[in-house]
């Protein structure tokens, strides 16, 4: 039996000692089997391409970060070659990392980092918003993976929207609350924004909103001129008189 397997075997060992028959990543952390790397943002990443089933270890290998070249050290090319992702940005995100033989495109191998990260929600904020302005609050919801909820209390209940004449618009990256004619009895207070990250929990936002009484708003551009013009007067002035003056400090 095993000699009917022989020649067979032989041919193999031998068509691989001088083909490459593809190039192989490993990776720290190590990709799952659809070639995606889980990973945080500021973490590192590292990539080893090493070309696979041949004897022959000195073909030159590239490396592409989403088909774009990744430009390398000399001595990173031939037989295998490393690439360091540090530190792992918001940008690295979906990125997909190929390596190949320089000489056949083809003969690839891939893998896609998936970077999560929480939405950047904390600390608190005082604004100070006038009578009968547009009151707007801002949460950053951006997040790997995806906010499920966003929440939005007024002294700690759920902010009304009727009553409060509130609009909440959301897109994947904000939360918008906002009123258009900000009314002291029902818009100053506390307000919170939650986001909840299926991941990461809970992050939250606060904003102190302090009603101000409306101020007198004066037309500004007959404002400007008239100042210019009374500046320019003095300034002749001071220039019809500069002869004395300067005839006084000598
Ligand atoms: C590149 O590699 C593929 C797969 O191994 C092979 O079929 C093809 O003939 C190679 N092309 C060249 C130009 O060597
Ligand atoms: C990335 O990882 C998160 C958390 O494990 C997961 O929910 C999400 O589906 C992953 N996204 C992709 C594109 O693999
Ligand atoms: C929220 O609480 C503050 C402080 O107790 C109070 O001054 C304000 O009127 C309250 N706001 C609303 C809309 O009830």
């Amino acid at each position: 039996m095993k000699l009917m397997f022989g020649p067979p075997l032989v041919h193999l060992l031998l068509y691989c000692a001088t083909h490459t028959l593809g190039v192989r990543i490993e990776s720290d952390p190590v990709a799952s089997s659809e070639g995606v790397i889980q990973t945080e943002l500021d973490k590192i990443v590292s990539l080893t391409c090493l070309p696979e089933g041949s004897l022959e270890t000195q073909e030159e290998l590239v490396w592409l970060r989403n088909g774009a070249a990744v430009s390398l050290k000399e001595g990173n090319t031939n037989g295998r070659s490393k690439v360091c992702i540090t530190p792992v940005i918001y940008e690295d995100n979906g990125a997909t990392f190929t390596c190949h033989l320089k000489e056949n495109s083809t003969v690839s191998s891939s893998v896609t980092l998936n970077v999560t990260y929480y939405p950047q929600l904390s600390g608190s904020e005082e604004v100070t918003v006038e009578e009968e302005a547009v009151l707007l609050l801002k949460c950053d919801i951006w997040a790997n993976p995806q906010v499920t909820l966003v929440d939005w209390t007024l002294n700690g209940s759920k902010v009304d929207l009727l009553e409060g004449a509130f609009m909440v618009t959301k897109d994947g990256f904000t939360s918008q609350l906002s009123t258009s004619s900000v009314d002291r009895s029902l818009h100053d207070g506390t307000y919170q924004c939650t986001a909840d990250s299926p991941m990461y929990g809970q992050h939250v936002k606060i904003f102190h909103v302090t009603v101000v009484d409306k101020t007198l708003k004066f037309p500004m551009m007959p404002m400007i001129a008239g100042l210019v013009v009374v500046g320019l007067t003095a300034l002749l002035a001071v220039a019809s008189r500069w002869n004395k003056i300067t005839k006084c400090c000598k």
